[in-house]
C-alpha cells in the first residue's frame, strides 16, 4: 500500500515525460520443468500506437542472447538463440494493451535465470525477471543393508534415493524421536543430462532393535517435503516366532532321539560284550580239560 503511494507520483511524473515504463515480476517467477511458462511484462503509458512502431525483445540477461525478437510488426527470429527455437511467442492481440508477455513452452533446466524484456515505442525501457525452474523429486526410498540377522551394535546402512528433482534437495535424517542426525551421513546429488538431479544419501548407524529413522527431503523451491521412514525390528523378533519355535522343536526331538539311540546302543553294546565273554570262558575250559586230561595220560604212561 505505502509502496504504491509512494510510486504513483513518480508514474505521474513519468507520464508527463512521455517516459516508457517497463513492469516484471520482482520476485523470481516459478516453473516446472517440462511446462509451459508466462513471463509477464507490461509496459505503458502509451497513447495508440501502430504495431509498426513497437519493438520488443527478450533477452538472456547476463549473455545478451536473443529469446525472442519482434519488430516491424511481425516475429524476427534469425537471431534466435538454438535452445529457444520454436519455444517462444508473444501474445501478438495483447501487444495493443501494454502486455509484451512471453510464452516459453516446455521448460528446461538450462532457462533458470534471468531475463531482460526491451521495450520500444518512441521511446525504450527494459526491466529483468528470474525464472526460477523447479522440479519435484520423487518420494524417496529407503533400503537397510544388511537387512537380516543383526545383532545390537552391528553397522547398519540406511539408504534413501530420490529422483528427477531441480534445484538440489535439502536432506535431513531424523530418528524415532524427531532428533536431526547429521553425523555419519553422506549425501551426494547428481545431475542427469536434463539436469535434474538424483539424490542418494547414506546413514550408518549401530544397529538397535526397534528403531525408527526417517529420510526427508525438501526442494527449496516448491518447498514440498516427502519423507519415509523404517524401523530396524530387533535381532530376536527379526527371527520369525513360529521358525524359532519349529528350530527348537526339531532340536529337542533330535536330542530325545540321540538319547534313545545311545541307550539302545549301550545294550545292545553290553549284551554283546557278554555273550563275547561267554564263548571265550567256554574254549578256556574246553583247553583246561583237554590238557588235564593229557597230563593223566603221561602220568599213566609212566608209571
Ligand atoms: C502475470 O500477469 C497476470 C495479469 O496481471 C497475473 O494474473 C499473473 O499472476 C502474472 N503471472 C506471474 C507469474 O507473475
Ligand atoms: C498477457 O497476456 C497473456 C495472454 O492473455 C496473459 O496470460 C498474461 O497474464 C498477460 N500479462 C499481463 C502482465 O497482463
Ligand atoms: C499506422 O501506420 C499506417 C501505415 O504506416 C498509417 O496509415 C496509420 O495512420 C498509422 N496509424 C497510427 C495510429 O499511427
Ligand atoms: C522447429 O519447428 C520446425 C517446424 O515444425 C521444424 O522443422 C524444426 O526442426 C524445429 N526446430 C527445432 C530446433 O526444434
Ligand atoms: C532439524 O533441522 C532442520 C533443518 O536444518 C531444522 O529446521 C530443525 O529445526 C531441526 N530440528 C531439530 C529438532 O533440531
Ligand atoms: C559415527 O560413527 C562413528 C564411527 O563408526 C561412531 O563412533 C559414532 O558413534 C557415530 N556417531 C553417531 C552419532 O552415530
Ligand atoms: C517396538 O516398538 C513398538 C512401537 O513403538 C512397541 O509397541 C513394541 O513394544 C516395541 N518392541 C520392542 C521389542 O521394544
Amino acid at each position: 500500500m505505502t509502496r504504491m503511494a509512494l510510486l504513483l507520483p513518480v508514474l505521474l511524473v513519468f507520464r508527463a515525460v512521455a517516459a516508457l515504463n517497463v513492469q516484471v515480476p520482482d520476485h523470481p517467477v516459478v516453473a516446472l520443468f517440462g511446462q509451459d511458462a508466462t513471463l509477464n511484462c507490461s509496459f505503458g503509458p502509451t497513447g495508440p500506437f501502430n504495431l509498426s512502431d513497437l519493438s520488443v525483445f527478450w533477452q538472456l540477461t547476463d549473455t545478451k542472447r536473443s529469446v525472442h525478437s519482434f519488430w516491424e510488426g511481425r516475429d524476427q527470429l534469425t537471431e534466435q538463440a538454438e535452445g529457444f527455437v520454436n519455444r517462444t511467442s508473444l501474445f501478438p492481440t495483447q501487444l495493443h494493451s501494454g502486455n509484451a508477455s512471453l510464452l516459453l513452452r516446455d521448460v528446461r533446466i538450462a532457462d533458470d535465470g534471468a531475463f531482460t524484456c526491451f521495450v520500444r515505442v518512441k521511446t525504450y525501457s527494459s526491466a529483468a525477471l528470474v525464472l526460477q525452474v523447479a522440479a519435484p523429486y520423487t518420494k524417496p526410498h529407503v533400503t537397510v543393508s544388511p537387512d537380516s540377522n543383526l545383532r545390537p551394535g552391528d553397522e547398519v546402512f540406511l539408504t534413501c534415493v530420490a529422483y528427477g528433482g531441480f534445484p538440489q534437495a535439502q536432506v535431513l535424517w531424523q530418528d524415532g524421536g524427531g532428533r536431526n542426525l547429521t553425523d555419519n551421513v553422506t549425501t551426494s546429488q547428481v545431475a542427469n543430462e536434463e539436469g535434474l538431479f538424483s539424490v542418494l544419501s547414506i546413514l550408518m548407524v549401530e544397529a538397535e532393535p526397534n528403531s525408527t529413522y526417517s529420510c526427508r527431503l525438501r526442494n527449496p523451491v516448491l518447498g514440498e517435503e516427502a519423507h519415509t521412514s523404517v524401523t530396524i525390528t530387533g535381532p530376536s523378533s527379526g527371527f520369525p516366532l513360529v521358525a524359532l519355535w519349529v528350530t527348537v522343536g526339531l532340536a529337542v526331538c533330535l536330542l530325545a532321539l540321540l538319547i534313545a539311540l545311545a541307550v539302545v546302543c549301550h545294550k545292545k553294546i553290553k549284551e554283546s560284550c557278554k555273550e563275547a565273554n561267554a564263548a571265550e570262558e567256554g574254549k578256556e575250559l574246553e583247553e583246561d580239560e583237554s590238557k588235564t586230561a593229557m597230563t593223566q595220560l603221561k602220568d599213566t604212561a609212566t608209571s
